[in-house]
């Protein structure tokens, strides 16, 4: 029981507020840096400066690119940039790193079902119809894919710039917000550079095994572009797609056809990976490069398993990169025709395109990721 008024006020604020308690549609980020569009970089934190704020998750980019920014470090494109990206076509060669779109099969994570594809045969004419998750092959992580969260549970979720809930993610409205239209829309174009960590490894004759969990540490980043003739100081430049050959997807494109079909059944800590190492080190590496989209020919970048202890909090490398800097990611990238031309042109920089689904609200795509030397 309620007086009437009361009641009243309960029922509009219950309109007004989400489940979590958070004003519907309201940027909680508040506190951005100041910048102007002739200086993107004007008072650019360093990776020490961050977060912004203390009430913002570990290491969180949020209020960076301003308090409603939903682009994150694709922000790194520039006209310039582009421009500039010219000069790195020599050869006149393109190359696709998308696998194709049912590779692996079955997929790696057994949560996730195999792409469904239909051949409609008409009179005339045939048309076809592709159902996909889209996290099961090639694919851009878009900023809607992974939040921060404690223990995976749904109501610590924290996207970037805190400017969606869950509850917006999954209600009929429609929301847009954080989508990956909003990379489709804003076109992305300039240098890629190839970091080729599992040619590297392989020169050294260290074997490893790609399938367990490996660490691909910042200095080994280092010690890959010395080895391609680069300068560790200068060699990636602002704006750049980065890409990091692990050799992965070379050793599963070799494994015998039983152990493709087991390999989604392995669990928990067995469901190891190479990749990049969860650590403060990576994190300051990369973030001081202002990269605008990282990739590898990996599940997820980082090694798996994922979680790790970062500024004291356990954490993973998608959480910081996807909920905390609008870093989009893109994983399993074939990588093999691209690594064999750049070293035999012994160039690693190129031009760089990618042009996800402009899905309205979507959380992840196919790429379409394309380097032209
Ligand atoms: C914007 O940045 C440019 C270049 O650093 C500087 O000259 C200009 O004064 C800045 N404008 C404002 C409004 O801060
Ligand atoms: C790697 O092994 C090959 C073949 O045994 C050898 O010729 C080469 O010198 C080795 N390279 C290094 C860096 O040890
Ligand atoms: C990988 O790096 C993380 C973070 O530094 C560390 O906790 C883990 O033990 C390392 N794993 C291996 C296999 O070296």
């Amino acid at each position: 029981m309620c007086f009437k008024r009361l009641c009243a006020l309960t029922l509009v604020l219950s309109k007004l507020l989400s489940p979590t308690g958070r004003p519907v549609g309201k940027p909680a980020a508040s506190v951005s840096r100041q910048f102007n569009d002739s200086d993107i970089y004007a008072n650019w934190p360093t990776y020490d400066q961050l977060p912004l704020d203390p009430s913002f998750p570990t290491k969180a980019a949020w209020g960076v690119w301003g308090a409603t920014d939903e682009l994150g470090a694709l922000n790194h494109i520039t006209p310039n940039t582009i421009k500039a990206a010219r000069n790195e076509i020599g050869a006149g060669i393109a190359i696709s790193l998308n696998l194709e779109m049912n590779i692996p099969n079955p997929p790696l994570n057994p949560l996730r079902p195999a792409m469904l594809h239909a051949i409609v045969p008409f009179q005339g004419y045939q048309d076809d119809i592709i159902s996909l998750n889209t996290q099961i092959s090639t694919q851009y992580d878009g900023l809607r894919h992974f939040p921060y969260s404690t223990n995976n549970r749904v109501s610590t979720y924290q996207f970037y710039n805190d400017l969606i809930t869950f509850e917006d993610i999954v209600s009929p409205d429609r929301i847009k917000t954080l989508g990956i239209q909003n990379a489709a829309q804003k076109g992305i174009a300039g240098r890629g550079v190839l970091l080729d960590w599992g040619g590297w490894k392989e020169s050294r004759n260290e074997t490893f095994d790609a399938l367990s969990e490996v660490n691909i540490t910042s200095s080994d980043l280092d010690a890959v572009i010395s080895w391609q003739g680069g300068s560790p100081e200068s060699f990636i430049h602002p704006g750049d797609f980065l890409i990091i050959r692990s050799g992965f997807m070379k050793q599963y494109l070799q494994l015998p056809v039983p152990q493709e079909q087991v390999l989604p059944f392995r669990v928990g800590d067995d469901a190891a990976w190479v990749g990049l190492e969860p650590s403060d080190d990576t994190l300051r590496w990369l973030w001081d490069r202002k990269i605008s989209v990282l990739g590898s020919d990996n599940p997820s970048v980082e090694k798996s398993p994922l979680i790790a202890v970062i500024g004291g909090v356990e954490r993973s490398l998608h959480q910081i990169f996807i909920g905390g800097w609008g870093l989009s990611l893109v994983e399993y990238l074939d990588l093999e025709s691209l690594a064999e031309t750049c070293h035999k042109l012994n160039r690693f920089t190129f031009f760089f395109t990618l042009q996800n689904l402009n899905m309205a609200g979507g959380i992840a795509s196919p790429p379409n990721a394309m380097a032209i030397l």
